[in-house]
């Protein structure tokens, strides 16, 4: 496939694939993905083993590196992690110039990107330990930017990070802890956010990852690409989508909760009007994060949140979806964003919040492609094709006579 694209290139002739469906822009040994039959695996180990068995911290290692740690690897990876979770104080000040109602992912990839501002010598992307680095200066303060960009948001004071907690602990006290009161994490709520982080932490080549690459292959450095990568995420149909699932179904209850009327509108394809958190590029099956949310989804709301109307409506709305011919010729299926905004709901983050979810859970994924990028000596700029539909020469026409 390598040698007929690089063939296909020399003969000047251009695939024309808007939404590049059938592209290939590069080889990666990260994530594999089998669309028909609904599979994903990161480095060869199946989501679903690493979902039972494995925790947030070691998945991104496995991504970053390429292999599980040892203990010894694994308790050195968190120890440089931990070291790294301080905002510059100045850093700190740049939140106070965002209106209070801004939306957490411009605050967050504005935060990414000054990042940059702050390291400048060591922003080299071919120098080894300037990456690395780098890696554990994002992996250590990307949950620390989010939670200030929460803080904000409530205009509650920051909090610094404790150290002897672990990433996603560390994270969920910096959210919801006061600096008066002590704040114990939830077990339960901690192992949720842990796993859903697992569940999103790669994708392969998706809207985002895919611009981390583009971006880093002009060799910008990791906080530019990523930042770049967080705004890829912002849009409704990739990372916003579960925010959108969220109002959508908040929707549905609010006019009676009849989903048939839902999916009349969207088979009737009212402007603007789609079944948010169902479909897929690639998946054109069940989507296996979904499978293993749904299973965790039922219990996690019993206990923390004492059920949850919503998540009735957004079973009853599954089930008829799934019975229904329009959705299954057209293979739209559940993906992972079905059910995780009910999750965060549960869990207590606004809804506005739930991308940025996503984008800690993603962040290992895209460190690992833009190392994996840069890495590759096949790397060349990103630079697609275009076919011209515009105005063949013409002349220049003075002002007077237009
Ligand atoms: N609701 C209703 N119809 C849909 C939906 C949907 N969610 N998704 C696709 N379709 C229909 C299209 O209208 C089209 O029908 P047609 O052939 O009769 O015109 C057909 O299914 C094929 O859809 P495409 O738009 O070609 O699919 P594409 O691969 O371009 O889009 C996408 C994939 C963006 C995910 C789409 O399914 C969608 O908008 N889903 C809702 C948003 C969403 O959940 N996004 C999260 C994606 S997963 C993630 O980022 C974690």
């Amino acid at each position: 496939g390598i040698e007929l694209g690089k063939l296909l290139a020399q003969t000047g002739y251009i695939t024309y694939d808007p939404g590049f469906v059938n592209t290939g822009a590069a080889s990666s040994a990260i994530t594999y993905i089998d669309g028909a039959e609904g599979i994903l695996r990161y480095r060869g180990y199946p989501i679903e083993q690493l979902a039972q068995n494995s925790t947030f911290i070691e998945v991104s290692y496995l991504l970053i590196y390429g292999e599980l740690p040892t203990r010894q690897q694994l308790d050195d990876f968190t120890s440089r992690i931990n070291r790294h979770t301080l905002l510059h104080e100045d850093l700190k000040r740049f939140f106070d110039g965002f209106p209070r109602d801004a939306h957490p992912m411009p605050v967050l990839s504005s935060a990414v990107s000054a990042l940059s501002t702050f390291y400048q010598d060591s922003l080299n992307p071919f120098d080894e330990p300037n990456v690395e680095l780098s890696t554990i200066r994002l992996l250590a303060k990307v949950p620390t930017i989010a939670a200030y960009a929460y803080k904000k948001s409530t205009g509650q004071p920051f909090l610094y990070p404790d150290n002897s907690l672990g990433l996603v602990e560390n994270f969920l006290r910096m959210t919801f802890g006061l600096p008066a009161e002590p704040y114990e994490v939830d077990p339960d709520v901690a192992k949720a956010l842990d796993l859903l982080f697992i569940l999103h932490a790669d994708h392969e080549q998706n809207c985002s990852t895919s611009t981390v690459r583009l971006v880093g292959s002009s060799e910008a450095n990791l906080f530019a690409s990523i930042s770049a990568g967080i705004m890829a995420l912002f849009g409704p149909l990739h990372g916003g989508a579960n925010s959108a699932v969220l109002e959508m179904l908040e929707g549905i209850k609010a006019n009676g909760g009849d989903v048939n009327d839902f999916v009349n509108r969207v088979k009737n394809r009212e402007e603007g009007v789609r079944l948010m958190g169902f479909g897929h590029r690639v998946y054109k099956n069940y989507d296996p994060r979904a499978k293993i949310i749904k299973q965790t989804a039922d219990k996690i709301l019993a206990k923390i949140s004492g059920g949850d109307e919503l998540l009735d409506i957004a079973k009853a709305l599954e089930e008829r979806a799934l019975s229904d011919d329009y959705f299954v010729e057209r293979k739209l299926y559940p993906n992972v964003d079905f059910y995780t905004g009910l999750i965060y709901r549960a869990l207590g983050f606004p809804t506005k919040y739930f991308t940025v979810l996503f984008a800690l859970g993603r962040l290992p994924g895209w460190i690992a492609h833009w190392r994996e990028m840069i890495q590759d000596p096949a790397t060349k700029i990103g630079r697609p094709r275009q076919i011209y539909t515009g105005e063949k020469e013409r002349d220049y026409k003075p002002i007077s006579e237009r």
